[in-house]
């Protein structure tokens, strides 16, 4: 896929001639984005609200696009209305295609970002980035949450899927490819990127999402910051604020990072978007927060339910004069000159555009794409005896929780937000197993193993590891609270962590009895490990000969087995160490 023309051109005098016409009300509007189950689109008119988002798995109808072009065109023919006190200005609709646009049903499903980070390729990037865009506006939808920019330190943390690699120089490699495969479409093909989130989000203490972030302010530049400055020269247009605190101070109400920093001297001018009610960590009294967050630099506020109350508190506030006038008009000016740079000032409605046509969600130019992706994702960690890759002629033994379970494969905000199991959601996709069928006749099928016979059987392939989890729920830590300094007063996200241990055969004991039980049968065993992060494998390493990291590949498993059966190489490196034994697989190691 080529990139298209860049962006339209800025045009600031037709952006302050706009500016110039709203009243206070018009202004807070477009600072709005409420959650599409919270607002209808009477509401957008009455309110003036700027944008709406989908929360993950938050979706319309039967979730088929032709349910997002029609939810879409109401939203935005309700921003459009003409009349008295009325100064139409489209609505901008926001999602998290992270992976594909991935929301949508028939989608397809790209590796997540730790995968892509052991392909080592950013033009594999731009070309995935243009390809979800395309899937993006096919459903009415101009913005995604993407690309996360986050350099995780600690693989306890739950969204270290969500990031490329805790080494910030290739974190940085793939921002500006991937903001330019969103963005650069032109004036009707262009999608709003979303560089996230800003900043020090992957590294916490403990790994602990939402927690705190100690370090020297050259460190947290060095490591954190350093992905968002190709972001920003390739013209990033929005900027996601964090969750976490650095030093104990939440990064939603931080002036100096927001304003003086972002804006001022990484010179971003795009606008900056809160996180999910990240307002509210600020402070018990929600206007007291929606100042401090406001006044800090923060232009948009993402609010999944009371979206009515921040409008009422927004304008206290201003008519009070405890958020200054210049305050709001800088942040509507740069949400305004925002939507004017991608071409939305002047596309036309979602139900008429040329890129809302049905057969490009889950294209089969995008599928080869992302199985592309998965072939270039693969690690190669342990390789004894020269086992592969296998012969079509081989007599194989699928085994394994993974093997046959798409939504496993996919991981993470893919359908839902906690993403799904089976096969069922994920719709043009295929199985790992699916895969291997495709490649031998002499395949069969056996989730624990027990028919293993080396009689039979020349190998097995035992696909083991998680199942999909997203943000804290994935956190592997002792206890049930997000870290301390990371809450607002009294409050705290209870979510369940995905475990109290990085150690794979005490997450999932059953991988290391499926292998066991295979392996005593004089079958020799090849691992397949879908997860999120490096796991502790030794003792599956021991009764394997073989040992694969294929991360969250996506909807596209067949190429997996693709690598497996010599259709293509192993060629994906570790984006991460993999602790192992007394040492560690270092970044950048993978056998051949
Ligand atoms: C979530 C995530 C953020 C996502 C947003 C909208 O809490 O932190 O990455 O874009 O909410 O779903």
């Amino acid at each position: 896929m080529t990139a298209l023309p860049s962006q339209t051109p800025a045009d600031p005098a037709a952006v302050d001639q706009l500016l110039s016409r709203l009243s206070l009300e018009q202004k807070i509007g477009q600072m709005i984005q409420a959650e599409r189950m919270a607002i209808t689109p009477d509401e957008v008119a009455e309110y003036h609200i700027g944008s709406i988002l989908s929360g993950g798995g938050s979706a319309p109808g039967a979730n088929q696009p032709a349910d997002w072009i029609a939810m879409n065109d109401a939203y935005w023919a309700a921003s459009m209305r003409e009349g008295p006190g009325r100064v139409p200005i489209p609505l901008v609709y926001g999602v998290d295609a992270i992976h594909g646009h991935t929301n949508v049903l028939g989608a397809t499903v790209f590796p997540h970002n730790i995968g892509l980070g052991a392909t080592n390729d950013p033009s594999l990037i731009e070309r995935i980035a243009r390809a979800t865009a395309l899937e993006i506006l096919a459903t009415g939808v101009d913005w995604t949450f993407a690309p996360t920019l986050a350099v995780v330190q600690d693989p306890r943390w739950g969204r270290t899927y969500e990031s490329f690699s805790d080494d910030p120089a290739l974190v940085a490699r793939y921002a500006a490819p991937y903001v330019r495969g969103l963005q650069d479409g032109g004036s009707d093909a262009g999608v709003i990127a979303c560089a996230k989130h800003w900043v020090g989000d992957g590294g916490t203490t403990d790994g602990n999402d939402q927690g705190n972030t100690v370090l020297s302010e050259a460190e947290l530049e060095r490591v954190h910051m350093t992905p968002y400055r190709p972001a920003i020269e390739a013209g990033v247009l929005t900027v996601m604020a964090s969750f976490n605190s650095w030093n104990g101070e939440k990064c939603h109400g931080h002036r100096y990072l927001l304003t003086d920093v972002l804006k001022g001297r990484l010179g971003f001018d795009g606008f900056i978007i809160s996180d999910w009610d990240g307002v509210e960590y600020l402070d018990e009294d929600l206007g007291v927060a929606i100042e401090r967050c406001v006044n800090a630099g923060v232009d948009m506020l993402m609010i999944s339910v009371e979206w009515k109350r921040y409008i009422e508190l927004l304008l206290a506030s201003v008519r009070a004069g405890r958020i200054p006038m210049a305050r709001i008009d800088d942040a509507v000016r740069r949400i305004l000159s925002v939507k004017q740079r991608c071409g939305l000032l002047s596309r036309v409605r979602p139900a008429e555009r040329t890129t809302a046509t049905p057969g490009v969600l889950g294209a089969p130019a995008h599928r080869a794409l992302a199985r592309e992706a998965v072939r270039a994702s693969l690690v190669l960690l342990q390789h004894d005896k020269q086992i592969l890759p296998l012969a079509p002629s081989a007599r194989v033994l699928v085994a394994g929780r993974n093997a046959d379970n798409r939504g496993h494969q996919c991981g993470g905000f893919t359908v839902a937000w906690q993403g799904t199991n089976g096969n069922d959601q994920i719709i043009g996709g295929t199985s790992i197993w699916e895969g291997i069928q495709a490649q031998t006749p002499h395949a069969e099928f056996s989730l624990d193993g027990d028919a293993a016979d080396a009689t039979r059987h020349d190998v097995a392939i035992v696909v083991i590891g998680e199942r999909p989890y997203a943000e804290g729920m994935g956190d592997i830590r002792p206890d049930r609270k997000v870290a301390p300094g990371s809450s607002p007063a009294g409050r705290t996200a209870q979510l369940a962590p995905y475990g109290q241990s990085l150690v794979n055969a005490e997450l999932h004991p059953d991988d290391l009895a499926t292998i066991q039980r295979i392996q005593a049968r004089g079958v020799p065993v090849v691992a397949v490990m879908i997860s999120g992060r490096p796991l502790r494998v030794d003792a599956e390493l021991a009764h394997t000969a073989a040992f694969v990291a294929a991360w969250l590949p996506g909807s596209e498993g067949q190429g997996v087995a693709d690598v497996l059966f010599g259709a293509a190489p192993f060629s994906g490196t570790l984006p991460m160490p993999w602790p192992h034994g007394d040492g560690v697989w270092p970044r950048g190691y993978g056998l051949r």
